[in-house]
Parts: C-alpha cells; structure tokens; sequence
C-alpha cells in the first residue's frame, strides 16, 4: 500500500481538482474586481463586453445574480453583486461569461466602472484608535478575561508588584493561503438539482451553503471534492467562484466554471489578519509567572467576518496567579479574514514565546528552563486537568535531540556568520466535530468506508482505510475509503485539527454497527450460525469451531452488503478535561555578517499529539506547518497601498519559503494516545507544526546577533 493513497493520482496529474471538470455545453466565467477600497458603484459600462467575441452573458450588481445571504456555522457568508457598495479593493463586482476562459477574461478588461469614492482606511496601525472589542470566539469563549489572585486588584497591580518584568509591542503581517489550486468551481444543473464541483473543506457544509445561499432544498445541491488543492481554512467556507457558477448556471441552463486568477486569490477569497499585540509578563526572581497580560488587536473588514484571536491561547500556556488577556478588532477597507493554519495561535505564540525569551535574557534563565519552573497541570481558572500532557518530555528529548547544551548566551561565530539557537513551546486546543460514517461490507471480501468530510492534503483518506481496517479487523487493502462528496453521510469540517479524532471515532463506532448487523445476519434462522453465540474476529463470523469470512456469509445468505452508519461528535468528555495537543520548536539561524541575509540551517519539533496514525503522514504535516511557520517569520506579509491595493499580491512578489530556503526538518513524536479525548486516541495535528515556529526563529535570530525583533516577517534592514 502506498503510505498516501492518493499520492500516486496526484503525482501522475490523475486527481481531478474541482477547475479540472469540462463540461458539454459548459461556458467559461470571469469575475471582474474593484479598483477601489471604499465606496459606491456608479455605474458600470458592459456595451463593449457584451458584444465581445463569444460573451453569453455579464452579470453585475445593476444585472446581479440570485443569491440570498447565508448564515452557517460561520455566521454570515458575502455573496457578491448584490450591492453597489465596495469596502475592499479587489471585491467581486462582476461576472462575464463567455464560450472560453479567454473570451471571458479578455471581454472583463473592457467593463467600464465609475465609482463614488470615498476615504479609505487600510492601517491597523492608523485605525487602532477606532478599535472594538471583539465578540467571543467560534466556539462561544469570551476573548477578553481576567483571573486576578485573591487581594490583587488589578493586573496592572500585579506586574508592578513583580520582581522581574518584561513589557512589550510586536506585529504580525496580513497573510494570504495562496493555495495551490485558485478558488474555482463547475456548476451543472439538472433534474435532480445542482452539482458543484469545488474545492472545499467539508463537502456537505459546502451543500448547504449553497442551498442556502439559492433557496434550494439541501437535498437537490451535490457537493463534489474528492481533491481539494490546499485549504487550511481558506476553503472553509463557500468560494465566490462557487455561488457564482452556480447562480449564472441556472440562468443560463449550462454548466458554468469559474475560476479566480492568482491575482484575484489575494483578495477575492480571505486572508489572515494583521495583528498587533502587546505582552507583559511578570515573574520572581526563580521564573515563576506572577502575572500574564495579553492585549490584542486583529484587524477586520468591515464586515467584521473574522477576528484572529491572538491572545486567546495565551490563557492556557503557562501557570500564572494573575491572568488578563483582551482582544479587540479594528475594521478597516480591506478584503475578508478568515482561519488561516493556527488562527490565533500561529500569531499569538509569536508574541507570547518572544516574550517569555525576553523575560528568560532578563532573569538570566535558560528559556526551557523558565518553561519548565511554569508547566501547567490544567488552564489557569479551569479545574479541568489536562487530559494528557507531556510537554517535559518534549522540552528534554528536543533539548537533546537538537544539542540545545551547546548553545551559548550570545550565539556564536562560524566564519562570516552569526550563529543562534532559539526554541519555543506550541499549543493548539485538541477538539472534534460531529462526524457520521458509513461503513459497508460487501460480499466480494471488501469494506468501502464513506464520509462527506474532505481531504484537503491532509492524509483524511489514508486515516479512513486505516482506522476502517483496524476497526473491522481487515487488512487496508480490503478497504476502499471514500469522501469529499455531500452524498456521503455529513463528515462534518476538516478543520480545527479534528479530522482524525472526529472521523475515527464515527469509523469506530460504525465499524461496531455493521459487525453487529454481520453477526445479526449470521444467526439468523435459516443462516449458517442459526442460533449460535457468534462472534467475531480477523473479518470472520465464528461460532461452534467454524468460520466464515464475512464475504463468505454474504454470498451464504445471498446478500451482496450490509452497512451501518456510526455518528460521532464532542460529548461528556468537556465536563472532565481539558484538551491540547502540545510541543516544543526548536530553529537554529544563520545571520550573514555583512549582507544580513537570514538562514534557517536546522529546525526539530517535538510534538505531544495524542496517537499517531501514519507515521509518514504526520511527520509530512508538521513538516509543513513548520516551514509555514518559517514562512511566516522571514517571508509571508503582505503590504497594502493607502489605496487599499495589495502591493505584493501576487506569486512573484508575495514571498514564499522554496526548497533552498529549508534546511532538513527533523519531526519527533512523543507518542502517548489520549483516549480521554476519543477512542482513536488522536489529538490533532494539522495546525500545531505552525505554531510557535516564528518565535523560535525570532529568539534564533537574537541569540546570534543580539537584536531583538518584534514584527514578523523579520527583514534583512531589521539587522543592519
Ligand atoms: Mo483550519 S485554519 O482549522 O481550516
């Protein structure tokens, strides 16, 4: 067995992303974008694009498509066109359609469109004075808290009253997912309703968006996503390029592609906001944290559609007596925010792990030291234990692993180069969705095991043969898994690091299911065991000294199936304990003398992550949440013009790690399954490997040049 099932299809060009469907009849879409961040939509000349070679149609908010707004789990989804008001620069103000792509695009670059202007605000910096509190998190927690100890007063009170403090401002870039494959989408419809062919990161919440967002039953629309092209919340919810293949193909009665340029990426989906952030942490003179305070500030657009909740995590770190973290928002014109990898906690650890090696440098402490005097037995204000928590050995067998005893206080010299080792600790909340799966044994010694959930280069559909085959006690080359289609039963988001913990609990209990219907089937009158006592092992019935493979029964009582349905989702286990998936990130950089140019030379995560699946494919994720973390410290940001333009939006100037960039990645698990949190014993590890990575470059990157830098990405001018 390939160790990725869909490896093979997607190295051969086999795996057909949602843009690679073609359609008979299927017209091509084209969306036109503003030139402006703020404002009203004047008037929009489409003459010359109508009578453009092969246009069948152009859509606009004067001429717009049906769409109704949806309102999901999510909240509230945009839909375009259906108002004359821009507040972003690159918003979604129309859509051409022509016989080819070609056509499409070259007829857009003649739509006229006249504006109302009006001033835009695109700074976080210059909005920060008309910030708002934020309103709670996704899953209903306030982000603005307080624990004060009995007799204390206020936080401020706290930290004055601490023997060592350290207080500081840091920064966070806006960020694109500039996902391999741009937002794109095939709508068809027929008889039975809409099939819509896109990448998404849950098949069945993409359904009934769209049935939603055009009044349909959510039975008559069919999601389809086998392949999703890189999501990592950027395909959480619906793209505009599906609502509007959908909405144009009913109209026009043909299939409809849209699919977004790589420009269009970068503003006509959703990024992840900047962030400013101020940390104070005090401590006694041994380490121990006296007081924590985590202010934040997110920008938003204006339509406030997601807040990056960088301080939120910052509440269960660390031991502390005294505790106030606050989240505000700061609308600005700039295009929608959503989950990108570690919402929150990516850019959170950034902050709080530079602080805590500020404050190590002021106690004269060795960083894993100061994180070991404040391990946390449970969150701060919470009775809750830790499920399962085993970051000290993560701290001891990275601190070996990566020679972490050799590294001086001041870094050291190799050549022309300055050389510095930096660490810091990762958190990301293990947690599970309801997800349901069916499970179907068939007659031909074969189990299928099916979910809507999706698989957006994660390794889902390799879990689902896996944990299909250990539940059913098969071998996985009788399991064939399948997902990424709303057909399936409702497998729930691929999202929030769940997907194994939420689809293999459901394959678990499904399995149990249809072993019971087998057994079932087995005993009854007239069937091979009638009577007996059956039970069942190594995907065979026995009872009184004989067997059967469950093929084998199937064909005996002439039934070419039997399937059950196992649904899974959070449950009693919240009222018990609480739950995280921990590690520690190790980074050693690289500071040339002269140019200043930065090197990451070697890198090791240490990770607390419940039970590992599949080996190769866990090391593949945090692999690559770490070089995003990477990313994130000396490359992503993306800089916008006063104009609310994206100066950098685009492929060849928004930076991106290449292989030169990264040196090997060394991944090691601590492996201790967190049955606690469900049966699988997974806790999660899609979004962890990005956490923390930042700061463990940024204290690197101190450690060999004694300059502190407190905004990310951290450029050469930043160590001149
Ligand atoms: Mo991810 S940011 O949980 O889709």
């Amino acid at each position: 067995m390939p160790s990725r099932l869909d490896g093979p299809l997607k190295v051969t060009g086999r795996a057909k992303y949602g843009a690679d469907h073609n359609l008979p009849g299927m017209a091509h879409g084209y969306i036109v974008v503003s030139t402006i961040a703020h404002g009203e939509i004047r008037s929009m000349d489409v003459t010359a694009a109508r009578s453009a070679p092969g246009v069948v149609d152009v859509y606009s908010p004067f001429d717009p498509v049906d769409l109704r707004t949806p309102n999901t789990m999510f909240g509230e989804t945009w839909v375009p066109l259906q108002d004359k008001e821009v507040t972003y620069y690159g918003q979604p103000i129309g859509l051409v359609l022509a016989e080819t792509y070609e056509q499409a695009r070259d007829a857009a670059m003649t739509v006229e469109v006249t504006y109302h202007g009006r001033p835009a605000l695109t700074s976080l910096r210059d909005g920060i004075s008309s910030a708002e509190d934020a309103p709670p998190g996704f899953d209903g927690s306030p982000l603005t808290m307080e624990i004060l100890a009995p007799g204390v007063s206020s936080i401020e009170d706290a930290l004055r009253a601490s023997p060592v403090m350290v207080e500081a401002t840091y920064s966070t870039a806006t960020q694109n997912h500039a996902a391999m494959e741009p937002h794109s989408a095939v709508a068809a419809w027929d008889s039975d309703g809409l099939t819509v062919y896109s990448g998404n990161q849950g098949s069945n919440l993409q359904a009934m968006e769209l049935a939603l967002a055009l009044e349909l039953d959510p039975s008559s629309v069919h999601a389809v996503n086998p392949f999703v092209g890189g999501a990592f919340g950027g395909k959480g919810r619906t793209s505009v390029a599906a609502f509007l293949a959908a909405a144009a193909a009913r109209v026009l009665g043909r299939p409809v592609k849209v699919a977004l340029s790589r420009e269009q990426v970068f503003t006509a989906t959703a990024t992840r906001a900047a962030t400013i952030q101020k940390v104070a942490l005090g401590a006694a003179a041994d380490g121990s944290l006296t007081a924590i305070r985590h202010d934040a500030w997110s920008a938003v657009p204006m339509d406030r559609s997601f807040v990056e909740p960088a301080s939120h995590s910052t509440r269960e770190y660390y031991t502390a007596q005294n505790l106030a973290i606050s989240q505000k928002m700061v609308p600005l014109n700039i295009p929608p925010t959503t989950f990108m990898r570690a919402p929150g906690e990516a850019p959170g650890s950034f902050a709080l792990e530079s602080a805590m090696d500020e404050l190590a440098v002021a106690l004269n402490m060795d960083p894993i030291e100061l994180r070991l005097r404040n391990h946390s037995p449970a969150p701060p204000g919470n009775d809750l234990l830790w499920s399962s928590k085993h970051l000290d050995e993560c701290y001891r067998i990275g601190a070996n692993r990566f020679g972490w005893a050799n590294r001086a206080p001041r870094g050291r010299i190799d050549g022309d180069w300055q050389v510095g080792l930096g660490m810091a600790g990762a958190m990301f909340p293990a947690i599970r969705f309801p997800a349901s799966i069916e499970i179907t044994l068939r007659d031909d010694e074969t189990a299928v095991v099916s979910t809507s959930g999706s698989d957006p280069g994660t390794g889902l559909l390799t879990v689902l043969s896996q944990v299909g085959a250990e539940s059913l006690d098969i071998s996985q080359d009788q399991v064939t898994p399948r997902l990424g289609d709303s057909a399936f039963p409702a497998g729930g988001m691929s999202g929030g690091s769940s997907a194994t913990a939420s689809a293999g609990s459901a394959i678990m209990i499904a399995a149990a299911q249809v072993i019971d219907e087998l057994v079932a089937l087995a005993s009854a009158p007239g069937a091979p065991f009638d009577g007996l006592d059956v039970s069942y092992a190594d995907g065979h019935v026995l009872a009184a000294g004989r067997t059967m493979t469950f093929g084998e029964l199937l064909r005996e009582v002439h039934r070419s199936s039997v399937s059950a349905i196992g649904s899974s989702g959070p449950g009693e286990e919240r009222t018990k304990h609480s739950f995280s998936s921990f590690g520690v990130q190790f980074c050693e950089v690289r500071v040339h003398s002269w140019t200043r140019e930065i090197r990451v030379s070697r890198m090791l995560g240490v990770f607390d992550a419940g039970r590992i699946i599949n080996a190769q494919a866990a090391r593949s994720q945090l692999m690559g949440g770490m070089i995003w973390g990477v990313s994130a410290a000396l490359h992503e940001g993306l800089e916008i013009d006063a104009n609310g333009r994206f100066a950098n939006g685009d492929l060849a100037s928004y930076l991106l790690p290449v292989n030169a960039d990264i040196p090997d990645v060394d991944v090691h698990f601590v492996e201790y399954p967190d049955t606690l949190h469900n049966s699988v014993g997974a806790k999660g590890i899609g979004e962890i490997g990005a956490v923390g990575m930042a700061a463990a470059v940024a204290n690197a990157v101190h450690n060999a040049t004694g300059i502190r830098v407190r905004h990310i990405p951290i450029m050469i001018e930043d160590l001149l």
